[in-house]
């Protein structure tokens, strides 16, 4: 690594290069960094910096170096510093003196700056296109479940009847905030850094338009100090995953509830479920414990890059390359969550006999009857007690509301009549036909317009 020894004497101590080098996983940018060197080379021919020939050496240098590392016959030299360093000594390798031009009005601030950009913006692409196969998911096993009751709950405790599909719907509605997160923060990605140089700008005459257009950014960036400092859009993208892998977190916790003798709501495809090695009973929910437990991973990297960067004077310190196993770990996580997810939950079994039973245990329907009364004439807050009270009677009597004799209800109220009867877990749902609310009718809407949505989503895609 002669070539940036530069002014020193003295060889770096090995350790000290193992110790700084990047080259052990940033090589994860090396489709990125090729993209970017072969729009920087074109930009300075255009411009008259370098001649046309070169321009061409290079480029076709660089695309041969792409497919060595694809191919697996690239070299990794563990004394180059990073992939910027290892595909630019490899250039000079294969073309020679023109190699040597590459990097003329460009740093490795500028250049890492853009990697990382392109590599984001790839990253929340494929996000997207994660997030609404697995919303498709949630879709589908609403429809396949379209008329099944379930308790809903509110401190674990049951609390009212919902359609199963509503429940599965709220998880859809988290994810369509998510992706719009995600959508949000490309606006702050989508930014072209090149130009920048080391951070005060470059004195050549380069078309930083030009690189943009190449490239596909939608914008330059507009100080060259900030353009090779910012890490926000990392942040970003790692703060939209800790938010997302909070909600599967969530549902993997459901998931994990739900498949428990105790629930015994679903049954899990044992495509995706586990055997435990000494109990031969068992089908564990694997899958959603391992979703549940990388869920701290990802907020862990989201806080250290927070941590590396609260301090960093302008503009490009090395810390700063503490962003990549980060970043990195976190798109493959959330990535792989997503995918795993669409086919668990797509393949999930729902015990409806389990679920009729359970919601028609608990005196579910309480709030209905206080509605019931409230309905015939009594303020909220007595009718609220009048059922109160009814429900320790069912209790202590080992009683559902529905077998309770009219004569049991008049006791409590004398409002109550026979069509008391006609409040069952079918009505409860319907009665609540309001925009967001269980009744099938708006389940239906929601369902119409979240297939809308995740169809024209991934048609565009
Ligand atoms: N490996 C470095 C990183 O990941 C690349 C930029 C290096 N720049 C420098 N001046 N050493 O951040």
């Amino acid at each position: 690594m002669s070539h940036i020894r530069g002014r020193f004497q003295k060889a770096a101590d090995e350790l000290a290069v193992k110790y700084t080098s990047s080259l052990p996983f940033d090589w994860r940018l090396y489709r990125q960094d090729i993209r970017g060197s072969i729009a920087h080379a074109r930009m300075l021919a255009k411009q008259g910096i370098i001649l046309k020939e070169e321009a061409e050496i290079i480029t076709k240098g660089l695309a041969s170096i792409q497919k060595e590392i694809e191919q697996g016959k690239f070299q990794f030299k563990p004394e180059l510093e990073d992939i910027h360093m290892a595909i630019e000594a490899r250039l000079g390798e294969l073309v020679g003196e023109a190699a040597g031009k590459l990097h003329t009005a460009r740093s490795r601030n500028d250049q890492v700056a853009l990697d990382m950009r392109l590599y984001v913006r790839e990253a929340i692409a494929k996000t997207l296109t994660k997030i609404r196969q697995f919303q498709q998911a949630l879709i589908s096993l609403s429809e396949a479940n379209k008329d099944v009751a379930i308790p809903s709950y509110s401190h674990l405790q049951p609390a009212q009847p919902v359609l199963l599909a509503h429940h599965l719907l709220a998880y859809f509605e988290m994810l369509q905030r998510d992706a719009e997160r995600f959508s949000d923060s490309l606006k702050r990605t989508d930014v072209m850094p090149l130009g920048s140089g080391a951070l005060a700008g470059v004195t050549y005459n380069i078309d930083r338009e030009f690189l943009a257009g190449e490239l596909g950014f939608n914008r330059l960036s507009q100080n060259s100090i900030d353009a090779v400092s910012d890490r926000d859009f990392v942040v970003e993208y790692e703060a939209a995953a800790s938010l997302c892998t909070m909600h599967l977190s969530r549902l993997a916790e459901e998931i994990i509830l739900w498949s428990s003798a105790e629930f015994s709501f679903i049954e899990l495809d044992e495509a995706y479920a586990t055997g435990s090695s000494i109990m031969p009973q068992k089908k564990n929910p694997d899958v959603a414990e391992v979703a549940r437990g990388k869920t701290g991973r990802v907020y862990g990297r989201l806080m250290a890059l927070l941590v590396t960067m609260k301090a960093l004077p302008l503009a490009y310190n090395r810390d700063m390359q503490e962003d990549k196993e980060g970043l990195f770990d976190t798109v493959d996580t959330l990535l792989s969550t997503l995918e795993v997810f669409a086919g668990m939950v797509k393949t999930i079994n729902i015990k409806t006999a389990n679920t009729e039973r359970a919601v028609n245990k608990g005196h579910l329907l309480a709030t209905d009857l206080a509605d019931y009364l409230v309905r015939k004439g009594e303020a909220f807050r007595s009718a609220y007690d009048i059922v109160a009270r009814l429900v320790s009677y069912s209790v202590e009597r080992g009683k559902s509301f529905s077998e309770l004799s009219p004569s049991e209800f008049k006791r409590f109220s004398p409002l109550f009549r026979e069509d008391i009867y006609n409040i069952t877990v079918a009505s409860s749902i319907a009665s609540r036909d309001v925009t967001g609310g269980t009744a099938p009718r708006q389940v239906e809407r929601a369902l119409a317009s979240a297939k809308k949505i995740v169809g024209l989503e991934l048609k565009k895609r």
